[in-house]
């Protein structure tokens, strides 16, 4: 597993899955795997391959198990941590089962995006989520966790950054290794993100923290930049700013690997990614899913504006 420290910040590719499970047609099985490849190729160690939910909930990630063992057999994948999102121990075990090499249990600091997500309350969570950690520890695989709404909910509004700080600190002291904040509806800005993170420092070490931000105002950048002056190294992005989230109406993709690589390889904080295989590839899967939108970045590097 890679370590973020002063001097580097690791990228944790959330494309396949957050990137993904949005997509209205169905993307098919050998192209999940073939992004996560390309992705990898790119220089991407951390990938979140798939999530392991009900294909009620989220019919595209349906074919998780074959996505994953996919990944976890290709030689050229040996080296990344592939994992998986995992609400509940049914979860947990058919993403062991597959291969995975981390799980992620994903709780909300708003009570009523805990209920349309994952259908339970947080306390609720909680208890399934002990049983994850448990049988995780046992089987020696890490454990993430994700807060949701840690800026706002789409149903509640403004969330009290000090709701994010508890189960922040829950997700830890059940043994998550790292606790990655969701601005999962992406209307955080640089004030707010720098109060947010104050406040979950307060309770959490700062190297613990990941940022997650969607960039449905344009501000996923900016965010970072925030989140990296108060202390954050680990960074949550998606190939393309892919995604949203089918419990979070309006929400916009992640902000893009390739702008944060950007970023970061100017500050001397990402010197392992080849960012121009990063926009090809961004590019190839905005073809295979006949997206139109491009990241500037993407647009710049592969000189194709297609406006
Ligand atoms: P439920 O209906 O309360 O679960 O859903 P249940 O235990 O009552 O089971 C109902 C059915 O689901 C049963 O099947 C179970 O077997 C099945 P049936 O008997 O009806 O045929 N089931 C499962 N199937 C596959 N995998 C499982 C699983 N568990 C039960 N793990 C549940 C509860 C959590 C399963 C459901 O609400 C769910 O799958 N939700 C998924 C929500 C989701 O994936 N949301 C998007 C990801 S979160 C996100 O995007 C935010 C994030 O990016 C950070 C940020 O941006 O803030 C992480
Ligand atoms: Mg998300």
């Amino acid at each position: 597993m890679q370590r973020a420290n002063e001097d580097k910040v690791v990228i944790v590719e959330v494309g396949p899955r957050d990137g993904l499970q949005n997509e209205a047609a169905i993307v098919a099985t050998e192209v999940k795997v073939e992004l996560v490849k390309r992705l990898a190729k790119a220089g991407l160690h951390h990938i979140e391959a798939t999530a392991f939910v009900s294909p009620k909930w989220v019919p595209q990630m349906a074919d998780s198990t074959d996505v994953m063992m996919a990944c976890a057999r290709a030689s050229e994948l040996e080296n990344v941590t592939l994992s998986a999102l995992t609400p509940n121990i049914k979860g947990f075990e058919a993403a062991r089962a597959a291969g995975a090499r981390e799980v992620a249990v994903f709780a909300s600091a708003s009570e009523t995006f805990s209920h349309r997500n994952i259908n339970c309350s947080i306390d609720e969570s909680f208890a399934r989520f002990r049983q994850v950690f448990e049988a995780a520890r046992l089987a020696g695989l890490p454990v993430r966790g994700y807060v949701s709404c840690a800026i706002a909910c789409p149903y509640e509004g403004a969330i009290d950054p000090r709701a994010v700080a508890r189960v922040t600190r829950l997700l830890l002291e059940n043994g998550a290794r790292e606790v990655s904040l969701g601005d999962t509806i992406g209307v955080g800005t640089p004030a707010r993100v720098k109060r947010m993170i104050e406040a979950v420092a307060a309770e959490a070490p700062l190297s613990a923290l990941a940022g997650h931000f969607h960039d449905t105002y344009g501000m996923g950048i900016a965010n970072i930049q925030a989140a990296l002056d108060a202390g954050i190294r680990v960074f949550d992005s998606s190939v393309g700013g892919l995604g949203g989230c089918p419990y979070a109406a309006g929400a916009a993709g992640n902000v893009a690997t390739e702008e944060v690589v950007y970023l970061l390889q100017d500050l001397g904080l990402c010197r392992d990614i080849d960012l121009e295989q990063l926009a090809e590839t961004a590019l190839w899967i905005a073809d295979v899913t006949g997206r139109a939108e491009l990241s500037r970045v993407t647009k710049a590097l592969t000189g194709k504006l297609r406006r």
